[in-house]
């Protein structure tokens, strides 16, 4: 008895000193190859086994995600042999303390395929953070099992094609932070924006762009005091937006544009604000536009083109705005002179375009020397185009046509501005200079070139050295004679649009049909000239037409 009980616990002793030999072999082991699975907890069978089968309920399709640099994540995802952990997967985060997945990021994954409550995924129950946008997920609704996700602090599913009905269980996801359902064929109408608003009284942004809301924006969202951003663009939204969201003074984001039934006014601002983003393009806000807008200390983009504002000056607080890139209060109808923005030195874009304006081009403008893109158009400014705004040399876009400017333009002034690409002078007075001295070479390489009603009387020959353009206008000048045949040289791989009506144009320089060259071209207007002979032929791409 006492020899067996010595052999036994010799035995039981030789046994533990042979496991703490096995321990410790292991541990140098893993020290070695990889001391970060000693720091971590390996990833959990169970999850790895979800999301492996979440993997296999999917197609592989590039055209599955939209993002040029979209590639599968889950390709490398393996079953789990020696050494390979869940944990380390592409996309997969892991809680450090216990080893449960706790985020998945398989945004622009090139997923393609069906989801529903079925799925694997709502079983990865300790799921903080999922993100799911730029996928295809064919239509499918959000599936109810999402409500089994009830630790998700962020969600993001937009643009991957979920369709119907937002599911009421999302309503149960009361932690989240971030919620993106952005620019789905989704619904919300029931449960709708003020149910989810009630519920969600963490988020700090909500972006909704493109789903179909097609309600009130609800008074309750001015209680989220954490919000930093809401985007609700072209939700089909009605009725007179909360003025207490404006003063919300943590939101930096807010747009709700294009929600053409959407009421409201400007409240009296404060330099509380927070605001970086306004944009309320496309709505039917209405009234002045406040002195206090000048208090926006941070607001880096306005935009309120397209509203209802009643005819009115525009405050020259605005100029107060200093950190500015992007200013748009085209199509209102605002009037009076352009009051003084030239202290707003980070200005990219300017649009001023089809308001009632008058008075001459500011010459401060080439003060604004970051301007990529300025849209004067359809206002009544008058006078010449002043030569100084020709040195603003980074200048992309220039738009100036239907006003009442006058005088000549000698093109050799665009020689300094290389970044030109769409520039705009029609319907106004102006008068093109003879083209006949113009140095095609140094002129910048078009791709937009509106000279409607410019006065021109012989076709630009600089228009030879354009190799770019996509459209060109030239209706409603003077030229006379034949088309010249280098045209049928110009542009060919480009131009799309090309209008010549209202001309003397008597046919096309040659006694056989033209094959027309250009083989994006969808409009050629001719119409109103004197052309004789020959009907053109369109291109080989177009005739099927
Ligand atoms: C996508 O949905 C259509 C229609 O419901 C279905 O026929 C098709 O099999 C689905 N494709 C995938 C990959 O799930
Ligand atoms: C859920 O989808 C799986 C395939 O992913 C399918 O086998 C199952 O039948 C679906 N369940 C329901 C209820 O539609
Ligand atoms: C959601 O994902 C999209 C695309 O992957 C991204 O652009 C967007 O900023 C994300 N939304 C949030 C709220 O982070
Ligand atoms: C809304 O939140 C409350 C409190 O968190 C919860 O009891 C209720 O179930 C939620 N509503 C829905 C529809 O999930
Ligand atoms: C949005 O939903 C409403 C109600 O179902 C519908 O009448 C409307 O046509 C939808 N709008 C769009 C743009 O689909
Ligand atoms: C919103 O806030 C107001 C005032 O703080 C409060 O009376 C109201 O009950 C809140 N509404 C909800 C739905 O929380
Ligand atoms: C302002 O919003 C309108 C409508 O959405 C859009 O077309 C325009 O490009 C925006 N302006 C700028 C400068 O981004
Ligand atoms: C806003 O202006 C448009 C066109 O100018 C007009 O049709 C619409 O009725 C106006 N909306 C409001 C609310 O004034
Ligand atoms: C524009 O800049 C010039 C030269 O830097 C300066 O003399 C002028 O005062 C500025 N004009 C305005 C209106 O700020
Ligand atoms: C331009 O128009 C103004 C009146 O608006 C006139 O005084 C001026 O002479 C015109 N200039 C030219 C060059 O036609
Ligand atoms: C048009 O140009 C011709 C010369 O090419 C000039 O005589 C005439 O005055 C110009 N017309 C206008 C309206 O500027
Ligand atoms: C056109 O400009 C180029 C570059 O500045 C120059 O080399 C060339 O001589 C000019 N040609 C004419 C005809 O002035």
């Amino acid at each position: 008895m006492e020899k067996n009980m010595g052999s036994s616990t010799l035995y039981y002793l030789f046994m533990f000193m042979r496991f703490l030999v096995l321990l410790s072999g292991f541990h140098l082991m893993v020290t070695d190859s990889s001391p970060s699975v000693v720091q971590h907890p390996l990833c959990h069978g169970s999850d790895s086994s979800a999301l492996l089968e979440f993997k296999q309920s999917f197609l592989i399709e590039k055209f599955a995600s939209g993002d040029p640099s979209a590639y599968p994540k889950v390709e490398m995802w393996q079953p789990e042999r020696e050494g390979s952990d869940c944990c380390s997967w592409d996309g997969v985060e892991c809680d450090t303390n216990n080893g449960h997945v706790i985020g998945l990021d398989l945004s622009s994954s090139c997923l393609y395929g069906s989801i529903n409550s079925s799925s694997s995924l709502f079983r990865l129950v300790h799921l903080l953070r999922l993100d799911l946008s730029d996928n295809d997920f064919n239509y499918s609704k959000i599936p109810h099992g999402v409500g089994q996700l009830s630790r998700l602090t962020s969600l993001n599913l937009s643009s991957s094609r979920f369709s119907g009905q937002i599911s009421s269980q999302i309503l149960e996801l009361s932690k989240l932070v971030f919620l993106d359902l952005s620019s789905n064929p989704l619904h919300l109408h029931k449960p709708n924006l003020r149910n989810l608003v009630v519920n969600l009284t963490q988020l700090k942004k909500l972006h909704l762009n493109e789903v179909n809301i097609s309600s009130r924006v609800p008074d309750v969202f001015a209680n989220l005091s954490s919000l930093t951003s809401l985007l609700l663009e072209n939700c089909g939204l009605h009725g007179e937006f909360p003025t207490g969201i404006f003063h919300l003074s943590s939101l930096q984001f807010l747009s709700v544009r294009n929600n053409p039934d959407l009421t409201g006014l400007f409240p009296e601002f404060h330099h509380t604000s927070s605001l970086k983003l306004l944009a309320l393009a496309g709505t039917s806000f209405s009234g002045r536009l406040p002195t206090s807008i000048g208090n926006l200390d941070s607001l880096v983009e306005l935009n309120i083109s397209s509203c209802n504002f009643t005819s009115g000056l525009i405050p020259s607080s605005l100029g107060r705005l200093i950190q500015l890139t992007s200013l748009d209060l085209s199509r209102n109808s605002f009037s009076g002179q352009i009051p003084s923005l030239s202290n707003l030195k980070e200005l990219d874009t300017l649009d001023l375009s089809y308001n009632q304006f008058i008075g001459e081009i500011p010459s401060w403008l080439m003060n604004l020397t970051r301007l990529r893109r300025l849209y004067l158009a359809g206002n009544r400014l008058e006078g010449p185009i002043p030569s100084s705004l020709f040195g603003l040399v980074n200048l992309q876009c220039l738009y100036l046509e239907s006003n009442y400017l006058n005088g000549t333009v000698d093109l050799n002034i665009l020689s300094e501005m290389k970044n030109l690409i769409e520039l705009q002078l029609s319907n106004n007075s102006l008068s093109l200079l003879s083209s006949i001295n113009i140095n095609a070479t140094t002129l910048p390489t078009f791709k937009a070139l509106g000279l409607n009603s410019c006065n021109v009387t012989v076709f630009p020959d600089f228009l030879q050295n354009q190799d770019e353009l996509e459209v060109l206008l030239l209706r409603q000048n003077k030229i006379h004679g034949p088309i010249p045949k280098w045209l049928w040289n110009t542009s060919k791989e480009t131009l799309a649009y090309i209008d010549l009506s209202h001309n003397f144009l008597t046919g096309f320089d040659q006694n056989h049909p033209v094959v027309l060259p250009w083989s994006r071209l969808r409009i050629l207007d001719l119409s109103y000239n004197m052309l004789q002979g020959f009907l053109p032929i369109p291109p080989q791409s177009q005739r099927m037409n």
